[in-house]
């Protein structure tokens, strides 16, 4: 599998939890929303350090560049980690309406993203780190949250 197919594959992922977190508030099922929350923010978490901790650096020591997209990327990283700080206080007061608007700011943040990465970094990855390619997939499973 390529690296960029593996990437794209757990894009698909997130979304489809993010969805089925979505239904869960919408349907007020907060046991529910507690589980799809946590399973969510872990997996969304996992991505990001695969991507900042192995993909990322691998890119930059390739091309020699550390200030380019993958600092844009990481600093989009960071503004979905602090919509899920948000979120997680939402949670708490079981607030659904502040829930869904997070969830939706969330959705907006990373379809955008998504499409940056899937349209050109991966892309750009693909081409400069396929000599590596299994090595860095299998870096990238080793990640724990
Ligand atoms: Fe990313
Ligand atoms: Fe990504």
């Amino acid at each position: 599998m390529q690296i960029r197919e593996y990437m794209i594959n757990e894009h698909r992922e997130c979304d489809e939890i993010l969805s089925q977190l979505e239904d869960a508030v919408i349907s007020g099922d907060w046991g529910n929303v507690g589980a799809k929350f946590n399973e969510f923010r872990d997996e969304c978490e996992r991505h990001f350090l695969e991507e900042e901790q192995v993909m990322f650096v691998e890119f930059e020591a390739k091309i020699g560049i550390a200030d380019g997209p993958t600092k844009v990327m990481t600093m989009e990283h960071n503004m979905v980690r602090e919509t899920l700080k948000e979120m997680q206080t939402a949670l708490e007061s079981s607030n659904k309406d502040r829930m869904l608007g997070l969830i939706e700011s969330v959705m907006l943040i990373l379809q955008q993203h998504n499409m940056k990465e899937e349209q050109m970094l991966y892309n750009m990855v693909q081409m400069h780190l396929s000599d590596k390619n299994d090595e860095i997939i299998n870096r990238m499973k080793e990640i724990k949250v």
